[in-house]
C-alpha cells in the first residue's frame, strides 16, 4: 500500500505523541549528501539527522558493516562478551585520552552516566558532600529527567517539577563566573565545548585553559558533553583537541555509529574505576550490531581522511558565509568551528528556514534567530555552493 504524504502526516499525529514540531516533509531515502521525500522531491541535507550522519547517508562501508554484522548476531547482553563492543571500545580508547568506555544509547544516557559516575567517584574519595555539579547556563544535555535539570534552561524544566538536585549553573565562557558557582559541594564541572542547541555559542582558548587548571587545582573533574561536537564535526575527532586540553569524562552519541542509536561515557582510569559491577548498566548499551556501525565510522572518518575534508570546507562555507553576510544585514554574524555553523540573524529565522525547504535545502533552527548549519563531513564544495545559492535566492526574497 502506498501512503502519500499526507496520509502519513495525518497517521502520525493520530499516533504519535505530539513532542515534535515536524517539517511537514516525508523522508524515504537518502545517499550521501542528499535525502529524498516520498513524492521524488530531493534536498541537500545540511542537517544531517541532527549532527549524526556525519558521513552522509548509506555510506557504502556503514552498510556493508551492518549487513554482516546482522547476519551474525545483533544482540545479546552485556553479561557476555562480544568482539565489535570490546573493538569499539578499543579504537575509541586509542583515539582519545580515555582508557575506558561504557555504552549506552543516547546522548542524555550517556550523561546520565556520566553524572553519576564523576558522583561516586567524588563520593568515594571525598566524602558524602561533595557531589553538585557546576553546569553552564544556555547549555543542552538531553531530555531525561536528570538531564533537564543539568541544562541550563529554564525552558526544559517548566512544567516537570520537581527536578533533579545538585546542578549550578554559570556562565559559558566566564571563568570568573565558574568560580563564583564553586563551593565545597562541588565535585564537576560538565559543559558542551560549543554550545550547540544553545545556538553554536564558542568560548576563547584561554577560557578552557583556565577551566582545566581550575579542575586541577580544586580536584575537580571536568565532563565534555562532546555528543554534538564529538565524532569529527570541529574538524578534530574530539572537540576538546582544537583547545589543546583534555577532559576527565566524555560522553559520545550522535554521530558515533552513523544513525544506530548509541552513546559512549569515556573516562580516564582513575575516574573510571569508581564503577563496579551493579553501579551501572544498559540492555542495549554497545550492542553487536550499533558498535559494528561504530567501528564503520570511525574507520571510515579516518580512512577517508575526513577530518581534513571537514576543516578545507568549513573554511570555502565561512568564506562564502561572511560574503552574504556583506550582502544581507539580516545576518549579525556567522559563528562555529569545523561544520558545526550558525548564521545569527536579527528577527526569527522560522520562514528563512521553510524557504530554503521549499527550495530543497535542509537547516535547523535553534534559539528562534539562529540557523544552524551541519553538513555531513563528506560534503563536497558543489554541495556548499548549491546550498550558498540557495540561501542567497531566500535571503534576497526576504532583505
Ligand atoms: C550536546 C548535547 N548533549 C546531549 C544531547 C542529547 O542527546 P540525545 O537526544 O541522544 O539524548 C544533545 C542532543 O541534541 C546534545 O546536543
Amino acid at each position: 500500500m502506498k501512503s502519500s504524504t499526507q496520509d502519513i502526516i495525518d497517521c502520525t499525529h493520530q499516533c504519535v505523541m505530539n513532542t515534535y514540531a515536524r517539517l511537514p516533509v516525508v523522508l524515504e531515502k537518502g545517499k550521501g549528501a542528499y535525502v529524498w521525500d516520498v513524492d521524488g522531491k530531493r534536498y541537500l541535507d545540511f542537517f544531517s539527522g541532527l549532527a549524526v550522519n556525519n558521513l552522509g547517508h548509506q555510506h557504502p562501508r556503514v552498510n556493508y558493516a551492518l549487513a554482516r554484522q546482522i547476519q551474525k548476531l545483533t544482540h545479546v547482553s552485556n553479561l557476555f562478551y562480544t568482539a565489535p563492543q570490546a573493538h569499539l571500545a578499543q579504537l575509541l580508547v586509542r583515539s582519545s585520552f580515555a582508557d575506558k568506555v561504557f555504552f549506552c544509547n543516547s546522548g542524555a544516557e550517556a550523561n546520565e552516566g556520566a553524572v553519576k559516575l564523576a558522583r561516586l567517584y567524588s563520593k568515594k574519595n571525598f566524602g558524602d558532600n561533595r557531589y553538585e555539579i557546576i553546569t553552564m547556563i544556555n547549555s543542552f544535555h538531553g531530555r531525561t529527567l536528570g538531564m533537564i535539570s543539568a541544562s541550563g534552561q529554564e525552558r526544559l524544566r517548566k512544567g516537570f517539577e520537581p527536578v533533579m538536585p545538585g546542578f549550578v549553573y554559570a556562565p559559558f565562557g566566564d571563568i570568573e563566573g565558574i568560580k563564583k558557582a564553586m563551593t565545597a559541594r562541588t565535585c564537576a564541572i560538565m559543559l558542551e565545548p560549543i554550545q550547540g542547541e544553545g545556538g553554536v555559542r564558542v568560548a576563547s582558548d584561554d577560557f578552557f585553559k583556565e577551566l582545566r587548571d581550575l579542575c586541577h587545582e580544586n580536584k575537580l573533574l571536568l565532563i565534555f558533553d562532546e555528543v554534538q561536537t564529538g565524532m569529527g564535526r570541529t574538524g578534530r575527532l574530539f572537540a576538546y583537541e582544537n583547545y589543546d586540553i583534555s577532559p576527565d569524562i566524555m560522553t559520545l552519541a550522535k554521530g558515533l555509529a552513523s544513525g544506530v542509536p548509541i552513546g559512549a561515557v569515556c573516562a580516564r582510569d582513575f575516574v573510571a574505576e569508581a564503577f563496579e559491577p551493579g553501579h551501572h548498566a544498559a540492555t542495549f548499551g554497545g550492542n553487536a550490531l550499533a558498535t559494528s556501525a561504530g567501528i564503520a565510522t570511525l574507520e571510515t572518518i579516518k580512512e577517508e581522511k575526513l577530518l581534513e575534508n571537514c576543516l578545507e570546507m568549513s573554511r570555502y562555507f565561512f568564506e562564502k558565509l561572511n560574503s552574504l553576510k556583506k550582502q544581507y544585514p539580516l545576518i549579525q554574524e556567522v559563528r562555529g568551528k569545523g561544520l558545526l555553523i550558525a548564521l545569527d540573524c536579527d528577527r526569527p529565522v522560522k520562514p528563512i528556514l521553510n524557504m530554503c525547504l521549499a527550495k530543497g535545502l535542509l537547516l535547523n533552527v535553534v534559539q528562534e534567530k539562529v540557523l544552524r548549519i551541519l553538513p555531513p563531513l563528506i560534503v563536497k564544495k558543489k554541495h556548499i555552493d548549491e546550498a550558498i545559492d540557495i540561501m542567497n535566492r531566500v535571503f534576497q526574497e526576504v532583505d
